[in-house]
């Protein structure tokens, strides 16, 4: 396989990177349930927060530039939730369908489980086929959708929720 880039722990230094992929998905598509593109403060915010919490930022990197970054944080604040997460992947645009997204998920269910997670979650819109199907071949099975609860380009959206229940 064609080396595409070192996948590390993501740093400060990393977050334009990050937010750059963010802001594209946010004004292009309805992958992010968001209207206005973050600024680089509130997404330096995020990262403290992850930080703070022992949540993992992990980015694929090639010469400089952010490819990718997958994360995971708290699925329900509520102290119940403990051993669930919620997680996020996302590749830069120009970098789509190259295994990118498939070394981060991968590396993130490796740290759930070693983090003792039971269960990892993924809230996606139900357009959004491509992450659907990257989902089904980690072994993410559909639990259900729920119905126009998001509005975006003038039309309702529906969640589908997944989820894979760690061994
Ligand atoms: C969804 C996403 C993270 C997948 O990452 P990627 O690097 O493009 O995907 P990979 O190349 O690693 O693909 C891994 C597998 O997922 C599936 N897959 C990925 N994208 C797909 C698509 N658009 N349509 C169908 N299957 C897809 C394929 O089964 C693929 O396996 P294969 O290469 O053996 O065919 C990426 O396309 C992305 O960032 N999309 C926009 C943002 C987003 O939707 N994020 C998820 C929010 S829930």
């Amino acid at each position: 396989m064609v080396h595409k880039g070192n996948i590390k722990r993501a740093e400060k230094s990393d977050i334009l990177g990050i937010l750059e992929i963010l802001n594209y998905e946010i004004t292009h598509s309805t992958a992010l349930y968001e209207y206005e593109p973050r600024s680089l403060a509130q997404q330096l915010d995020w990262f403290m927060d992850k930080q703070e919490n022992n949540f993992p930022v992990i980015v694929v990197v090639k010469e400089g530039k952010v490819l990718g970054f997958g994360s995971f944080g708290a699925f329900r604040p509520r102290p119940a939730y403990r051993f669930t997460v919620e997680h996020s992947v996302y590749v830069h645009h120009e970098f789509h369908g190259q295994g990118i997204g498939k070394r981060l998920l991968k590396q993130l269910i490796a740290l759930a489980k070693e983090d003792g997670y039971h269960s990892m979650i993924a809230v996606i819109d139900s357009l959004n086929a491509g992450s659907i199907q990257f989902h089904t071949t980690f072994g993410f099975v559909e639990i259900g959708q729920l119905r126009e609860v998001g509005y975006k380009f003038d039309r309702w959206l529906d969640l589908t929720l997944m989820q894979l229940r760690i061994e």
